[in-house]
């Protein structure tokens, strides 16, 4: 945790989730109670095929929809690509970019990444720039170099408040491995540093998200951690009961 910093509590459901699936959105939307609300932020990033309807189902409610994904441009000839004018247009006010799972399966370089954050700040999303390391480059001793070209890649210019950083190792995605308290502690001290480098007394304000296989079992150990201001949850966000069992770490 941050001193000053509102916790933001963010799900990413992949590529899973059809109409059927609304109903637990609507439990985690319940079970956001006001107790929560006044602790941490919460966001539910859906696929795209949802979230009109998520943005319609949770319309009374303090979750806030997002998207998982967007295109550079604001419109033309980009074939299955949303526009970031698209997602505002349906009601989502937030969009995850640079998630490891679109470098790898669509080749997004930083460079693209940039693209897309700036795309979306532009349109008043918050906007959470992802990053981390490979199993290689961690085991090669390499993830802080590999963290510093990627936010020197991937980060506008400009600091806006609608920036969040998630860090989440490769390899601690959909695995159940989680890195040790001491090797998230330095990430997360060391992404501080480099905010703070670029957007000066404005870098200590930015939400640093934490992703890899956050569980209600090890979240209060996770968000417990230095500079550590939420988390960026996939298997666990599909169920409320998971869900919410993470952001009970708050409580
Ligand atoms: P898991 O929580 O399933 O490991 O996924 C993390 C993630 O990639 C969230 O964006």
């Amino acid at each position: 945790m941050t001193p000053d910093i509102k916790p933001l509590v963010a799900g990413n459901w992949k590529m899973n989730g059809v109409q059927s699936c609304l109903a637990e959105l609507n439990a985690m939307s319940t079970g956001f109670t006001k107790e929560l609300q006044s602790k941490i932020d919460l966001l539910i990033c859906l696929p795209a095929t949802l979230i009109s309807l998520g943005t319609a189902e949770t319309k009374q409610s303090a979750l806030k929809i997002g998207a998982q994904d967007c295109h550079f441009n604001v419109n033309g000839a980009h074939t299955g690509d949303i526009s970031t004018q698209m997602i505002t247009d349906i009601g989502a006010t937030s969009v995850l970019v640079g998630h490891s799972e679109r470098r790898t399966d669509h080749g997004e370089s930083d460079a693209i990444v940039l693209a897309k954050a700036n795309a979306a700040i532009a349109s008043g999303l918050m906007t959470v720039v992802c990053i981390g390391e490979t199993e290689v480059e961690r085991k090669s001793g390499d993830t802080l170099k590999v963290l510093e070209t990627q936010l020197a890649g991937s980060l506008p210019d400009e600091y806006s408040s609608n920036i969040v950083i998630a860090y989440e190792p490769v390899w601690a995605i959909g695995t159940g491995l989680i890195p040790k308290v001491s090797d998230v502690e330095e990430a997360h001290g060391f992404i501080r540093s480099e905010m703070i480098k670029r957007y000066g007394e404005n870098g200590k304000t930015i939400r640093l998200l934490y992703g890899g296989s956050v569980k209600p079992a090890n979240a209060k150990e996770l968000m417990s951690i230095e500079n550590v201001d939420g988390a960026l949850v996939g298997g666990a966000s599909l169920k409320a009961a998971d869900f919410l069992g993470i952001c009970e770490a708050y409580l």
